[in-house]
């Protein structure tokens, strides 16, 4: 499955993953009120192309016909923002070959950790790639009560 960096003729795809994978995935753990606060707003893939193209490493991993299916980022401190999957990508070990691209970056730059804010399906996923949940969170958005998990992992 080909990695390569995030440009901006991926915003619409990476969007749409963004509202699906929640929608899909993030349905199995989280009610419909908050997979729709998580989902936020219209206007919400304007902004997640902000963020992946403000000088963070960004990637995107593409199926054979090119078409893109799943993203993740790092940022400078080793934080991992994002990671999602297209619901067909999801489960195939897609993001297992996405996630690796950004842990041999991360460790390429001299980085001593990597830290996540994880929700269910990451917190299993961030599980197998040999993170240490540190605490649960609980939090509000868009006045919404949910949850997800502070991780990490020592490179
Ligand atoms: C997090 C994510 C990128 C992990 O990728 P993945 O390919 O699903 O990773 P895994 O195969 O290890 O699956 C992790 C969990 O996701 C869930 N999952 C995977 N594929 C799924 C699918 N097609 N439908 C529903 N849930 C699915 C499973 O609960 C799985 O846990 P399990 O293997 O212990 O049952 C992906 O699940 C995703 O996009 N989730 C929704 C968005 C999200 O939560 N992003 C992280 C924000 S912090």
């Amino acid at each position: 499955m080909p990695i390569r960096p995030y440009t901006s003729i991926d915003a619409a795809a990476a969007g749409e993953i963004f509202r699906r994978a929640i929608a899909v995935i993030g349905a199995r753990d989280y009610t419909l009120e908050q997979v729709a606060a998580w989902a936020g707003p219209e206007g919400t893939a304007e902004r997640l192309h902000a963020w992946l193209s403000d000088g963070r490493l960004a990637l995107v991993a593409a199926d054979a016909e090119g078409r893109v299916v799943a993203f993740g980022d790092l940022e400078a401190d080793g934080h991992i923002d994002f990671l999602y999957a297209a619901p067909e990508a999801a489960g195939t070990g897609v993001v297992s070959g996405l996630y690796d691209a950004l842990e041999d970056a991360a460790r390429a730059a001299g980085m001593a950790r990597l830290y996540s804010e994880a929700s269910e399906a990451a917190r299993r996923f961030f599980l197998k790639k040999g993170f240490t949940v540190l605490h649960r969170r609980d939090f509000a958005v868009r006045g919404v009560a949910i949850h997800n998990y502070a991780v990490e992992k020592r490179l």
